[in-house]
């Protein structure tokens, strides 16, 4: 049984591996600083970091324009692969080169773009390390599984200047992009409530180990950074996330979306508001004896300074009086909005629909990070936002972890205070020889 590969054999995985030190930094010589001129008529030629759910639906979406192309493929388990192998070859007419590791698929100098579509506990190292060899990058969310990493992330996406687009793309939809507008051109009036909610009903049951690993997944690379922990098919692939060793629970998975949508509307641009105070209450209430280490209750309420406003972060059993997921904004007079995927709604303080006009986003998601790749310009989910949504789940998580409020200054970027930084949603320790790099001069 190939249950706790041994340090060997993750080394033997690949000849690339015993070159790349005890930081597991790419072999090959890190970018250039100097901003690259923006590219009107090359190629952007892609390579694909998990193939996954998501990270595949990502490459499909993107070989949909003309200026892409995907080269190579990469993913820990071969047994994902092969759909999304026979994808790029009905579509580009040959096979992709296939990786198991994704540095040797860094050194690659014609791919000038990455898809990370990896679970949350391997994004910040597939990122910083496609930076670090001149790659821009369309990065799933939330972009980490901590706050250290966020920061490092940004500090890399924006010393190596990549152009990286994070997978929110609710930011890119009609009902979300005019629902952002209506709040923020005053519409609504002075709102002074954020409501964002999702329900959990993801059981993971009870499961024991003793299967074999399949001989074509390198699980010692798939757990990576995170602590490794006896092999159970059933809390891999998917269900990952209900285990805060690799996921961030419901807050991280739906929270980012949502709270997303709430931080975005409250702003005047990509630089969001952040909370000075969290507080969280919750856990495993649902279900006490599940195996899932994510909390199934999750209640956490932030305070926010200028704009002064409460937000309310809700992920627990669904109910029928309103969509199983939402955005809504209360204002100072009691009128709403609300906000899902597919639609949206004001209503005045006694319950009476507002007429509402949608409008139409100029490109979708993924055309966006094209667009932005040969303009050198920022994306809708740009790093920059996208570390501050992560990072405001990232507290909720350790407030409630921490049993106690957390408080964050906007200004350093950082906690204030002890409470919240003895907790793995500030920063985890990373499993040796993976090193997380956080300083990029
Ligand atoms: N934007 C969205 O709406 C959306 C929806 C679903 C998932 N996601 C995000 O997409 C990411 C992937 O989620 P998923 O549900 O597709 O997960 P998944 O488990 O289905 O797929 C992840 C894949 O990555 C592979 N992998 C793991 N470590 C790797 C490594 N070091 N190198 C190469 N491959 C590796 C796994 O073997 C697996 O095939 C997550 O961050 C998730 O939050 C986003």
């Amino acid at each position: 049984m190939k249950n706790q590969p041994t340090r060997r054999d993750f080394l033997g995985a690949t000849t690339a591996a015993g070159l790349l030190g005890a930081g597991l930094l790419p072999v090959h010589s890190e970018a250039s600083s100097t901003p690259r001129p923006a590219m009107k008529n090359d190629k952007i030629v892609l390579g694909l970091i998990g193939c996954g759910g998501m990270g595949a639906a990502d490459m499909r979406n993107l070989m949909g324009f003309p200026e892409v192309e995907v080269a190579a493929l990469c993913d820990v388990d071969a047994g994902r692969m092969p759909r999304d192998i026979a994808n790029v070859e009905e579509k580009y007419g040959r096979k992709p080169e296939v990786f198991h590791d994704y540095r040797k698929m860094l050194e690659r100098k014609d791919i000038n773009g990455i898809i990370v579509g990896t679970p949350d506990h391997w994004h910040a190292l597939n990122l910083i390390h496609s930076c670090q060899t001149d790659k821009d990058v369309y990065c799933e969310k939330p972009i980490s599984h901590d706050i250290t990493e966020a920061k490092a992330m940004l500090a890399a996406a924006t010393h190596y200047k990549k152009i990286v687009q994070v997978g929110t793309w609710q930011r890119s939809t009609t009902e979300f992009y005019s629902a952002i507008d209506y709040i923020r051109s005053g519409k609504l009036g002075r709102v002074i409530h954020v409501r964002a909610w999702t329900c959990d009903g993801a059981r993971m049951g009870k499961h024991s180990a003793g299967k074999p690993v399949p001989d074509n997944f390198n699980y010692d690379m798939w757990v990576g950074p995170s602590k490794m922990v006896p092999y159970i098919p059933e809390y891999t692939h998917g269900n990952w996330r209900w285990f805060l060793n690799f996921g961030c629970g419901l807050t991280g998975d739906w929270g980012v979306h949502m709270m997303d949508i709430g931080l975005l509307a409250m702003s005047k641009d990509t630089d969001l508001p952040m909370p000075v105070e969290v507080s969280a209450y919750g856990g495993a209430m649902a279900w006490p004896d599940d195996d899932r280490t994510a909390p199934d209750t999750h209640l956490a309420i932030m305070k926010f300074k200028d704009p002064d406003f409460i937000m309310q972060w809700e992920t627990g059993r669904d109910h029928p009086d309103r969509p199983n997921h939402g955005t809504e904004f209360i204002a100072e007079d009691g009128k709403s909005l609300m906000v899902w995927r597919g639609g949206w709604k004001v209503r005045d303080a006694d319950g009476k629909n507002i007429p509402v006009e949608n409008i139409s986003v100029p490109t979708d998601h993924w055309r966006n990070w094209v667009d932005c790749v040969k303009s050198r310009e920022q994306p809708r989910s740009n790093i920059s936002s996208m570390a501050q949504t992560t990072i405001v789940c990232h507290l909720a998580n350790a407030a409630l972890l921490a049993g106690e409020s957390v408080r964050w200054s906007k200004e350093k970027m950082d906690i204030v205070g002890r409470a919240g930084k003895n907790t793995s949603s500030y920063k985890r320790e990373y499993r040796k020889p993976y090193s997380l790099q956080t300083k990029f001069a």
